[in-house]
């Protein structure tokens, strides 16, 4: 089990396990628009790394390195596959992220939906502080938390 690079050949299989999770559900994102998402992103070069376990990606983070208010990386996906979830593999895939974001940057950016409960307690557990909200940002009814964690 480890923490890798996204290559294309991962997006196959990975995007319908990702395309399963109720998260996923909700913002309406069918395994095809995920997997076209991912292949953009690879083309354009974003952070993207992989949970590897058993010999297949079970999960990713998907990043911008600076940018964010000018000062920070963003972190714009963090997911995995429900048998890959409660492990630790979301604790290594964030650990990942923030060391490549400080290579550029000096803060770390994300946004939480208000009802994913438990992403906002494995964040808090991880050192970010919810710092405001961006109502309807995506969906009408929902509102984006805005977390941040200051990382050197
Ligand atoms: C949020 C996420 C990245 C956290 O990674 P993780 O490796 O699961 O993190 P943890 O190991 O710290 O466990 C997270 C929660 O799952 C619980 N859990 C324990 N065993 C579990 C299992 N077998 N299956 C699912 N969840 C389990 C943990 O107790 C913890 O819940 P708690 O905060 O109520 O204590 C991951 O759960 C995930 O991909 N969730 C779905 C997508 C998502 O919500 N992404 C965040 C978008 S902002």
């Amino acid at each position: 089990m480890s923490v890798r690079p996204l290559r294309p050949a991962d997006v196959p299989a990975l995007a319908p396990a990702l395309a399963a999770l109720p998260l996923m559900a909700r913002y309406r994102r069918s395994a095809d628009a995920i997997a076209a998402d991912l292949a953009a992103a690879l083309a354009r070069g974003d952070g993207l790394l992989a949970w590897e376990a058993g010999g297949e990606a079970r999960g990713l983070a998907w990043f911008l390195r600076e940018g964010t208010l000018g000062v920070g990386g963003y972190l714009r996906l963090i997911a995995l596959a429900e048998g890959a979830q409660g492990g630790g593999a979301g604790a290594a895939l964030l650990a990942a992220f923030e060391a490549e974001v400080a290579k550029a940057s000096r803060h770390a950016f994300l946004l939480v939906s208000d009802f994913n409960e438990a992403a906002q307690r494995f964040y808090e557990r991880h050192g970010y502080a919810r710092v405001g909200a961006l109502p309807g940002f995506v969906l009408p009814e929902v509102a984006e938390l805005v977390y941040w964690r200051r990382l050197r």
